[in-house]
């Protein structure tokens, strides 16, 4: 049997080379249309595209140096104050452009004289037709209940735009675009041995809980990892920072929920120390993803066979992906359609 959401897992690399020659031109320049005078992003989503959100406003402020914070749009379109700034940019994004709690957080900013960009992958949605500018997307439709594609398409979109933004205060981007146009062959190589992301799944299936870690960008990958991983196997899997979990959140370890810890490049020293400190007191079953052969002992490891920073994001999302995939076909959930969930929309 077939299902979408392994397709649209292997459709990546082909979305990624479509976004790259839509969006990178000849000349290497990256070719959105995009406001000036911009001093700080407020980026507004649901679900997978929040956690997209989430991982694009850490980069902004480590890379591009630019103040980005993200709102969850349920909880922004019923707060009373929002504070609408002119030199702020709004950005929503959404697969589907019709999420009903993104579009009426659209509706406030707008209300209040705030200016907008979407970005979607639903060309002529509610979001697309309101705000001021747009990026579309482009994954194709996405027919599973559990996103993927959608994701990866608006993370390299709002790399673009972050790269755009650094072209225009004078950055040399040339190492950074020659990197991400290979990006989509990074992609296809690495969902071509999936022999280790499988065994972490038999392990993962045999366990009514998971906890996962992450720092940084990776927290918010942790946290879309989670989300998957409920999604389509409905087991209870949580995200938390790497060392904010240790503030008495460890204390869920005697639980013996099985432990996932994001260990790549940037954050492998700091995840390590977590580790021996959880160690001392716990003895969880231990799934790691780095850029190692192996990391901890007696952890079943995946490993990411890079070391570049934006490769390193891009694989641990996909590593999530297929983690949960794999995980609820071995459990034999229909992972198209989990029992209970629709798309929230109008
Ligand atoms: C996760 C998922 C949902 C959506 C969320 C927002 O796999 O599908 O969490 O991400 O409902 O949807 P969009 O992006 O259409 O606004």
């Amino acid at each position: 049997m077939t299902y979408e959401m392994e397709k649209e897992i292997l459709q990546q690399p082909q979305v990624l080379t479509n976004l790259i020659n839509r969006y990178i031109t000849k000349e290497n320049k990256i070719s959105f249309n995009l406001p000036e005078g911009i001093k700080k992003l407020t980026f507004i989503a649901s679900g997978s595209s929040y956690h997209c959100a989430g991982m694009v406003a850490k980069i902004f402020r480590e890379v591009a140096n630019i103040k980005a914070s993200c709102e969850y749009a349920s909880e922004f379109y019923i707060s009373k104050n929002i504070f609408i700034e002119r030199q702020t940019l709004y950005i929503f994004i959404s697969q589907s452009g019709e999420t009903l709690d993104t579009v009426e957080s659209l509706k406030k900013v707008k209300a209040d004289g705030g200016k907008t960009l979407c970005i979607t992958n639903c060309k002529n949605s509610s979001l697309w037709k309101m705000c001021d500018y747009k990026i579309l997307s482009e994954a194709g439709e996405e027919k599973s209940i559990a996103s993927t594609k959608a994701l990866i398409a608006q993370l390299l979109c709002m790399y673009l735009v972050m790269l755009e933004f650094l072209d225009s205060k004078g950055h040399n981007i040339s190492q950074e675009l020659k990197d991400i146009k290979k990006l989509p062959l990074f992609v296809k190589d690495f969902l071509a041995d999936t022999s280790q992301i499988q065994n972490a799944a038999q392990k993962l299936a045999k366990t009514p809980n998971a906890v996962i870690l992450g720092a940084k960008y990776y927290y918010s990958v942790a946290k879309e990892g989670a989300l998957k991983i409920k999604e389509t196997s409905y087991i209870d899997a949580n995200a938390y920072p790497q060392g904010e979990f240790l503030h008495g959140h460890m204390a869920v370890l005697n639980n013996k929920p099985l432990l996932i810890a994001i260990a790549v490049e940037e954050t492998k020293e700091s995840m390590e120390i977590i580790l021996s400190r959880i160690f001392k007191d716990y003895t969880p079953q231990l799934i790691t993803i780095s850029n190692e052969d192996s990391i901890f002992p007696n952890g079943l490891n995946i490993k990411i066979n890079t070391k570049n920073n934006i490769y390193n994001l891009f694989a641990s999302v996909i590593t999530f992906q297929l983690l949960a995939f794999k995980t609820a076909i071995a459990l034999g959930r229909n992972v198209d359609k989990p029992l209970g969930l629709k798309k929230v929309v109008k």
